[in-house]
C-alpha cells in the first residue's frame, strides 16, 4: 500500500510486514556525519510474512539477503552470494526452497537453514560450502537480524517484552521509506518538545529521568492528545507511556490510556536499507477492550470482539499520522553533533552518550566474516 505523501516524498513507501523494496535513493542523506550501519538488531520481517512467501530477498543494512524459514520453523538469514561461485540467490535470479531447503540457481547446491551445504546434484555434499548466515533473533513474531560491525557476533540480546494474553489483539504493521538514520528516529524517545510542537501534544510532562542500563534506555512521560475516532467522536485522550530503546533498531512503547481505559504496545522498529533510506516499521496492538471507562459514540454498536481490532487500527492510524509529521523533518534535517539546547529540551546529550556504544571502533572489532 502507498501511502499519501507530500509530493517530494514520493519514493516513501508503505506496505505490510516489512516492504515491497522498489524504492531506491535518489538523493544523498543528510546525515553524513552518522555511519549508516550502527551495530545491533535490526528488523527484517515477520514470520507470518515469510511463511507465505517462502523465499524473501531484501536489501538492508547494505546487503543483499534472502531469508526463508524450513517446515520445522528454522529461520535462516544469510547474504544472497553463493559460496560456490557467486550466483545470487534470490528468486529473481531463480533461487527456491525445496523440501525446506534452498537450492542455488546456477549448479543446484542444496543449504540447509544452518547455512550447511548438505546436497549437491552431482554427488556428496560441498562441506566447505557454507552461506554468510546472520544471528537471528525473534519476538512474537518479528524477525531481526544481528549485524556486527565487522562482522562480530551479538553483544548483546533484544529483551522479551511482557507477555501478552488472549486478551490482546494480533499485530498491526505499517512500514515507511524514506531518507534517515535511526538515531534519528530513536532520538525523538527522549525529545520531549517535539511533542507538543509537532503533534499538538498537550500538558506533556517528563516523568522519570532517561534511565540507561547498557543497550537499554528507558524513558517516561505523559501527553494529552485530542483525537477524532471513525469520523464521529472526539476523544480527548490522557496517556502515559514508557519506552524503552534497545540498539537503534529496536525501541517498544507501553502506553496506558487513562480515561478510556485502552493498554497499547508499540514498536518502532528502524532499519538501514542501503545507507541513504531507512524503512521505518511501526507494529501495534491493545489489550480487548470490554468495558470502555466511558462512552465512545460508535464503539458500543460493534460486538465486543471487533471493538479492540478496530480500536487498534485506530491507535495505528494515530501513530502513522504522527510518523508522517516526523518523516517530514527526519527526510530533511541535517544531524547536528553538538545541537544548541535549551533547558526545555529534554536528555538529548545523554541520549547521545548511549548512542556511542553501537559504533565502536571497528579495529577492535574481530571480524568473523572471510
Ligand atoms: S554458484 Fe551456487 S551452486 Fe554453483
Ligand atoms: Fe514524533
Amino acid at each position: 500500500m502507498l501511502l499519501s505523501v507530500p509530493r517530494n516524498l514520493q519514493r516513501v513507501i508503505l506496505d505490510e510486514a516489512g516492504g515491497s523494496m522498489t524504492a531506491r535513493a535518489d538523493e544523498h542523506t543528510n546525515n553524513s556525519s552518522l555511519l549508516p550501519f550502527p551495530e545491533g538488531w535490526y528488523f527484517i520481517t515477520t514470520r507470518d510474512a515469510l511463511r507465505k512467501a517462502s523465499l524473501m530477498q531484501r536489501t538492508w543494512m547494505g546487503e543483499e539477503i534472502i531469508i526463508w524459514v524450513d517446515p520445522a520453523g528454522q529461520i535462516c538469514i544469510a547474504r544472497s552470494v553463493c559460496p560456490h561461485m557467486g550466483s545470487d540467490l534470490g528468486p529473481d535470479a531463480g533461487g527456491r526452497i525445496v523440501g525446506g531447503r534452498l537450492v542455488c540457481p546456477f549448479h543446484g547446491f542444496e543449504f540447509e537453514p544452518s547455512g550447511q551445504c548438505v546436497a549437491t546434484p552431482s554427488g556428496a555434499p560441498a562441506r566447505s560450502a557454507r552461506l554468510d548466515v546472520f544471528e537471528t533473533c525473534e519476538i512474537d513474531g518479528l524477525i531481526f537480524g544481528w549485524r556486527g560491525l565487522g562482522g562480530r557476533p551479538p553483544q548483546w540480546r533484544l529483551p522479551d517484552p511482557p507477555p501478552a494474553g488472549d486478551d490482546w489483539t494480533g499485530l498491526q504493521i505499517r512500514t515507511i521509506r524514506f531518507p534517515g538514520h535511526p538515531q534519528e528516529t530513536s532520538e525523538n524517545s527522549v525529545d520531549i518538545a517535539h511533542l507538543s510542537y509537532i503533534h499538538g501534544y498537550h500538558n506533556v510532562t517528563n516523568d522519570a529521568p532517561v534511565f540507561i542500563d547498557g543497550p537499554q534506555l528507558e524513558s517516561r512521560f505523559g501527553f494529552s492528545t485530542t483525537r477524532r475516532f471513525a469520523k464521529l467522536a472526539k476523544l480527548t485522550l490522557r496517556v502515559s507511556a514508557i519506552a524503552h530503546v534497545v540498539g537503534l533498531g529496536y525501541s517498544f512503547v507501553e502506553f496506558q490510556e487513562h480515561s478510556i481505559g485502552i493498554d497499547a504496545r508499540l514498536w518502532v522498529l528502524a532499519t538501514p536499507v542501503d545507507g541513504t533510506l531507512i524503512d521505518l516499521s511501526i507494529v501495534s496492538r491493545m489489550r480487548t477492550l470490554y468495558e470502555p471507562k466511558r462512552f465512545i459514540a460508535g464503539l458500543s454498536f460493534l460486538p465486543r470482539r471487533l471493538r479492540a481490532p478496530i480500536m487498534n487500527k485506530f491507535i495505528a492510524d494515530l501513530q502513522i499520522s504522527d510518523v508522517q509529521q516526523d518523516v517530514v523533518i527526519w527526510s530533511r534535517k541535517h544531524y547536528v553533533p553538538r545541537p544548541r539546547l535549551v533547558s526545555t529540551d529534554g536528555e538529548i546529550m545523554k541520549y547521545r552518550a548511549y548512542c556511542s556504544q553501537f559504533y565502536p571502533d571497528e579495529r577492535h572489532c574481530e571480524s568473523s566474516r572471510p
